[in-house]
């Protein structure tokens, strides 16, 4: 069975690093053996999460289309920005709209047994890894099944040439571990 892999980067900005790593991870994932969907935060605008509003209306257009997303793939690769020493709230966000109930289904459906690899391209020098930690918590809570091998890339203004690819092969394969680990269980899991 060819797995199938959401990739998506916590980051609106057009000039994104975690963007280009998240493309990056998409080749990969490809080159791995995955039916990959690479998808831009950007394009699926979302109001901050608020009760008043989920009563009023329901789940906005773009969270629900966001959960198909999530329920049609078998796992999902995140490029994690490190925002003060946490994830992006855009990133919190789209968990959170996600993880809501729609009709009968169960807000956890979108998460539960869904293969998750970690990657981030941070400033600074602690490559990300509290920004990972934070993901790996709540995406473990919801019922992802989070592998252990992760990426972080510190000072990663750096990283990437103007064509937005990885500069240092170690990066690239390291990034590779990652989603190989991905593809390897999303695909005994759902074979
Ligand atoms: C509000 C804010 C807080 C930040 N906090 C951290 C941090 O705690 N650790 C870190 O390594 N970089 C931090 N940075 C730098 C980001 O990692 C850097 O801007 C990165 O490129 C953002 O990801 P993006 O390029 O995908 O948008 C912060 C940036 C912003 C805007």
């Amino acid at each position: 069975m060819t797995p199938r892999i959401l990739v998506l980067a916590g980051s609106l900005r057009a000039a994104s690093l975690n963007k280009m790593l998240a493309r990056e991870a998409a080749t990969l994932a490809r080159a791995a053996g995955a039916e990959v969907t690479l998808i831009d935060l950007k394009d699926f605008p979302l109001p901050i999460y608020d009760g008043d509003v989920e009563v009023a209306d329901g789940l906005p257009a773009n969270a629900r289309k966001l959960k198909d997303l999530f329920i049609a793939h078998h796992g999902i690769i995140v490029a994690c920005p490190e925002y003060n020493a946490g994830m992006t709230a855009v990133l919190k966000n789209v968990i959170d709209w996600v993880s809501r109930q729609h009709g009968d289904e169960s807000g956890t459906v979108p998460y539960e047994g869904k293969v998750v690899g970690l990657c981030s391209a941070a400033g600074g020098q602690f490559a990300g890894i509290r920004s990972m930690e934070a993901a790996r918590n709540v995406l473990m809570n919801l019922g992802c099944l989070v592998v252990p091998k992760r990426l972080g890339i510190a000072r990663a203004n750096q990283a990437f040439d103007e064509a937005g690819r990885l500069k240092d092969p170690q990066l690239v394969t390291g990034l590779d571990a990652v989603v190989k680990q991905v593809v390897q269980v999303a695909g005994a899991l759902h074979a």
